[in-house]
């Protein structure tokens, strides 16, 4: 992990202990972290704090978004409902440097019944270290704005 980042992590019950082992390791490496929760083990819905970390990435209160629920899938879902996010959900490294060089993903989903920790502070990192390749991914997030625009 290079540069300091700001990074606003949000989590379901599922999610919660992964996301309290990332928020350890990305201070540890010099980020600054925003926590909008869950902070405990009691059920709760995974769009609120998909909500809470989304629109703080869309405003620019944080450079990146971690989402983590049991599966990473209900929190991408709510994610890439969110005008300004594109939301990769991740289960291994190459999936998440893949997604930062041609999604320019902004925000990561891991599902913490998934993988473990030590594969989650992997693709944490693979996802930080890359840069958005740009050329022809420009035109295909273009592209993906226009969806967001579309009506039945
Ligand atoms: C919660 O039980 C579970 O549904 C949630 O963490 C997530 O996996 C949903 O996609």
């Amino acid at each position: 992990m290079t540069r300091s980042l700001i990074l606003a992590l949000g989590a379901d019950h599922g999610g919660v202990a992964l996301k309290s082992r990332l928020a350890a390791a990305l201070v540890e490496a010099g980020h600054e972290v925003q926590d909008y929760g869950t902070d405990g083990t009691a059920s709760v819905d995974y769009p609120d704090f998909a909500h809470a970390v989304c629109s703080a990435v869309e405003k620019g209160k944080a450079d990146l978004g971690v989402l983590i629920c049991g599966t990473g899938i209900g929190m991408s879902i709510a994610a890439n409902r969110y005008q300004g996010i594109r939301c990769g959900l991740a289960h291994d490294v190459t999936t998440a440097r893949l997604t930062r060089a041609h999604n320019d993903a902004n925000v990561l989903a891991l599902g913490a019944r998934i993988v473990g920790d030590e594969v989650a502070l992997d693709i944490l990192r693979a996802f930080l270290d890359t840069t958005f390749e740009g050329g022809r991914h420009e035109r295909r997030l273009a592209k993906l704005n226009q969806i967001t625009e579309h009506t039945p």
